[in-house]
């Protein structure tokens, strides 16, 4: 289970190197997540329409290292945008990647980019 998440280190966007581009808008829904793989990770990917934003995030749920954050709910709290997991409903922001229920599991998180409808994750390596 260590080896799943070490595979996943938040990357903030001034230190991303390489912008792998995952697809078009119209590849993801809104206000749901979809899913990607970049190498051996997989990238849950949140069209936020009722905020006009984009989010990524690690699709390993750290609980129980299930592959299912994009399959998530999205929402805010307090002006937080995050999401739940649908197996358990741990909540976690998509800004920083931390546990909203004040537990210790958190989430990596990835800058993301769309430019002329083509979406962009990322990535130090
Ligand atoms: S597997 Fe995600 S909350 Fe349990």
């Amino acid at each position: 289970m260590e080896e799943i998440l070490n595979q996943y280190k938040t990357v903030h966007p001034n230190d991303a190197t390489i912008w792998f581009k995952a697809g078009q808008v119209t590849d993801f829904p809104t206000n749901r997540g979809g899913c990607i793989k970049y190498k051996n990770k997989q990238i849950a990917i949140f069209n936020f329409a009722r905020r006009n934003e984009w989010y990524a995030c690690q699709n390993a749920c750290p609980h129980k290292m299930e592959m299912v954050l994009a399959r998530g709910m999205t929402g805010s709290t307090d002006d937080i945008p995050k999401i739940a997991c649908p197996m358990h409903k741990k909540t976690f922001s998509l800004v920083d990647g931390s546990n909203l229920n004040g537990e210790e599991y958190k989430i990596a998180t990835y800058p993301i980019k769309v430019i002329e409808n083509e979406v962009f994750v990322g990535f130090l390596e």
